[in-house]
């Protein structure tokens, strides 16, 4: 059984483009190290993250990211077991969603993977305000 989080977070202050590109690839380089699929979000001062993985790497990894000064107001969305991870499969290099063409890949991969779940769908739902 695997373990997913979901949380949406407003950013502190604007984050550079460069800044935010430090920190796409410092997430998708240790996440893959750590054996953890997420998909990470950003639009209009906001982030959206899903993290699945085993229990107690996410959990670890969650308190750190929670610390982060960067950003403040986290809604925890999904903390809950999955049968399957949804995004192992998913491409490293989308992992970091930065366009809306990104964001459009990656609904058309919920849309076409027959995720018929009910976090596959909730996951469709939220990435949904995204894609305006
Ligand atoms: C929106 C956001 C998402 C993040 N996601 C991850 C992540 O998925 N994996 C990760 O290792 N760090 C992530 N970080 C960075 C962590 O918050 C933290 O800086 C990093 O884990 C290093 O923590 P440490 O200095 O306490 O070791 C994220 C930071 C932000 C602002």
């Amino acid at each position: 059984m695997q373990h997913t989080l979901c949380y949406i977070r407003k950013q502190k202050e604007i984050l550079s483009s460069s800044n935010l590109e430090d920190l796409f690839q410092f997430v998708v380089k240790t996440n893959t190290t750590l054996n953890i699929s997420d998909v990470l979000l950003h639009n209009n001062n906001f982030f959206l993250q899903v993290l699945e993985g085993d229990k107690d790497s996410i959990q670890d990894l969650f308190a750190n990211i929670r610390r982060d000064q960067r950003h403040h107001e986290l809604l925890l969305i999904l903390n809950q077991k999955v049968e399957n991870r949804i995004f192992n499969n998913y491409e490293a290099t989308f992992s970091v969603l930065k366009s809306k063409e990104d964001i459009e890949r990656l609904n058309n991969y919920l849309s076409t993977n027959s995720f018929k779940d009910k976090y596959s769908e909730n996951i469709k739902t939220l990435i949904e305000p995204f894609l305006l």
